[in-house]
């Protein structure tokens, strides 16, 4: 017997009372139970339905009462999440799913998941993924039609590429501003690295604002009206912003809104940073990052 159980919910043991196993159901249930046995949820006759909507028995005895079993229609977000959590909590451990944004909003599993009507196959999603995400966060979608921008509406990457819609297990990203659930690839760092590999370092010089302040500071991920994703139409306008003078920026620790021959602000020519200062985002050659 205990193969046929699958997973069950905790405390639920083989000798459970009112389980009455898949086959009862087909009766009245016929085009839920067809395809059943494609869903990774397919755990044998026991489990399969009982699993998630408890045992059946009563539910039969009343002539298909809603109110003798866990009908997912009925409950409210909490009760969702402890259901599918009994079996998934492992999984989702990591992501602290409990203190996650769309939890805190009662957004949860059956907001996102169709176990029974999935447009995708793979993780059962109720939409496809862009239009999931898409169909509450319009104005990021947007930002995805921008002149330049990462390839998302266009299905060359996800935003499960960057997010993990499921919570981020990094309450401190970004020194205690909200996680906005942002996906942490190994070790930590940022999911950008995963695919940018080679700004990753470590370098022998580093930039603490690419290092310390992170890929955001600088750029837009979602997409920009200035080329290569940049939150400032000028690039110099972007550096100035931490190297104004003030605090300890630089090596004589006044930055560089001391105008001096080689930072000449009037001439355009040095407005354009990054054409000296090229290796931005960390050098293994120079400490100002010009080779
Ligand atoms: C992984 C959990 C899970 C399993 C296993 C499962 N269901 Fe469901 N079921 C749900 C959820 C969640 C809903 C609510 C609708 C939705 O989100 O798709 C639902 C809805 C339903 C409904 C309401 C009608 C509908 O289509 O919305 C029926 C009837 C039903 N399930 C029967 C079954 C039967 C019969 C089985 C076994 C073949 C089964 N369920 C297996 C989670 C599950
Ligand atoms: C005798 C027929 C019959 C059998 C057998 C039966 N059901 Fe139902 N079931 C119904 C009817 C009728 C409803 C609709 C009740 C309503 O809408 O008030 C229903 C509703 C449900 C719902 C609630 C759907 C919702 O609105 O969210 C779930 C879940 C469900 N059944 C699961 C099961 C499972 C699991 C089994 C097998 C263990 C099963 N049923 C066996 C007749 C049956
Ligand atoms: C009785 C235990 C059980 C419950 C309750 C349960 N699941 Fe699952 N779920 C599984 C098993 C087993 C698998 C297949 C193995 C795996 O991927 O971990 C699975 C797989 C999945 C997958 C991945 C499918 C894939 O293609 O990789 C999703 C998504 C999922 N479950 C969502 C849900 C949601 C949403 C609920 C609540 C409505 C839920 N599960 C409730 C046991 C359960
Ligand atoms: C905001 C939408 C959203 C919510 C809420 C959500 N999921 Fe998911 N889930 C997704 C997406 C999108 C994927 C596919 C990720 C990918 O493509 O890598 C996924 C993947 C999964 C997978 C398979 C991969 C993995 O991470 O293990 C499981 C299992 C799963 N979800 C279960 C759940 C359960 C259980 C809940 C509720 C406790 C839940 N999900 C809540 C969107 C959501
Ligand atoms: C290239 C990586 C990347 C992709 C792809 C991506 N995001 Fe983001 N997103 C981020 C980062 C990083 C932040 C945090 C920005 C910050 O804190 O300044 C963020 C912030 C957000 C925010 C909160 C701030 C805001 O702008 O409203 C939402 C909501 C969001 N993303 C949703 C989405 C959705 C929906 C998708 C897919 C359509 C998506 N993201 C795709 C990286 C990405
Ligand atoms: C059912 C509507 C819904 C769906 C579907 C949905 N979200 Fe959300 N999302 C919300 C709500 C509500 C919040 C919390 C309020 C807010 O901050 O916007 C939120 C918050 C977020 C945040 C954090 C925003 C912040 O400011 O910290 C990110 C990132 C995010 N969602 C990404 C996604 C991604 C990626 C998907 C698709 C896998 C998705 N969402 C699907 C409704 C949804
Ligand atoms: C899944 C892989 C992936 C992830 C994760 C990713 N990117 Fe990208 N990124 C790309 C690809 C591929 C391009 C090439 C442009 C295109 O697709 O149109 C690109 C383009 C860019 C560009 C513009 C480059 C140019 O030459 O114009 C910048 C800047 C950028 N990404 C920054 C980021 C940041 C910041 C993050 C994290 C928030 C990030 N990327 C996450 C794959 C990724
Ligand atoms: C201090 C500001 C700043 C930060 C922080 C920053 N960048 Fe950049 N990045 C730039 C500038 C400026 C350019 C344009 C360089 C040019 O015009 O030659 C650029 C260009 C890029 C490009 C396209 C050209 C190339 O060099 O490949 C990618 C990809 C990129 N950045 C990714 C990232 C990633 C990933 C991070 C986080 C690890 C990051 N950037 C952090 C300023 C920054
Ligand atoms: C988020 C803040 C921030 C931004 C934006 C920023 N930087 Fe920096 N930068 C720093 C910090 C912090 C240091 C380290 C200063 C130190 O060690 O005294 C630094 C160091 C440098 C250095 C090396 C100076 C030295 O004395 O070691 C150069 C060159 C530099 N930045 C150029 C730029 C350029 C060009 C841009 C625009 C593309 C830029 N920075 C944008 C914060 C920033
Ligand atoms: C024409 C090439 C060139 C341009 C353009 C340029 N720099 Fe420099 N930068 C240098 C050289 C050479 C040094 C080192 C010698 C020196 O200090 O004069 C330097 C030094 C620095 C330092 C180290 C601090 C210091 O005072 O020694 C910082 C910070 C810096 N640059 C930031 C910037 C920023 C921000 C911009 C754009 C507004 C910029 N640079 C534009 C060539 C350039």
């Amino acid at each position: 017997m205990p193969p046929l159980w699958g997973q069950l919910p905790k405390g639920v043991t083989a000798d459970a009372k009112g389980f009455v196993g898949a086959n009862a159901c087909r009766t009245c249930h016929p085009d839920v139970n067809r395809d059943f046995f494609r869903n990774a949820h397919y755990q044998g006759q026991v489990a399969s339905c009982e699993g998630c909507h408890g045992p059946g028995q009563a539910h039969i005895e009343g002539r298909g009462d809603k109110t003798k079993i866990f009908a997912f229609s009925q409950k409210t977000a909490r009760q969702t999440l402890d259901r599918c959590l009994t079996c998934h909590s492992k999984s989702m451990a990591r992501s602290n799913i409990r203190r996650s944004e769309h939890t805190q909003a009662d957004v949860v599993c059956a907001s996102c998941h169709s176990i029974h009507k999935p447009a995708t196959p793979k993780f059962l999603l109720a939409k496809k993924q862009i239009d999931l995400c898409g169909s509450c966060h319009a104005p990021v979608r947007a930002q995805f039609s921008m002149p330049f921008k990462h390839r998302v509406n266009e299905g060359v990457m996800q935003c499960s590429d960057c997010h993990n819609p499921h919570g981020t297990d990094a309450p401190t990203w970004r020194m205690g501003q909200r996680p906005r659930l942002v996906a942490q690839a190994q070790g930590n760092e940022e999911a950008c690295l995963k695919c940018h590999v080679e700004k990753r370092g470590p370098f022998v010089f580093e930039h603490a604002g690419v290092r310390i302040d992170g890929c955001e500071t600088c750029h837009s991920p979602h997409g920009s009206m200035n080329a290569r994703l940049l939150k400032r139409p000028v690039t110099f306008t972007l550096c100035l912003e931490c190297h104004n003078g003030a605090g300890n920026f630089g090596r004589q620790g006044d930055g560089i809104a001391v105008q001096s021959p080689s930072h000449n602000m009037a001439d355009p020519r040095y407005q354009n940073c990054t054409t000296c200062h090229v290796k931005i985002h960390g050098s293994n050659g120079d400490r100002l990052f010009r080779r």
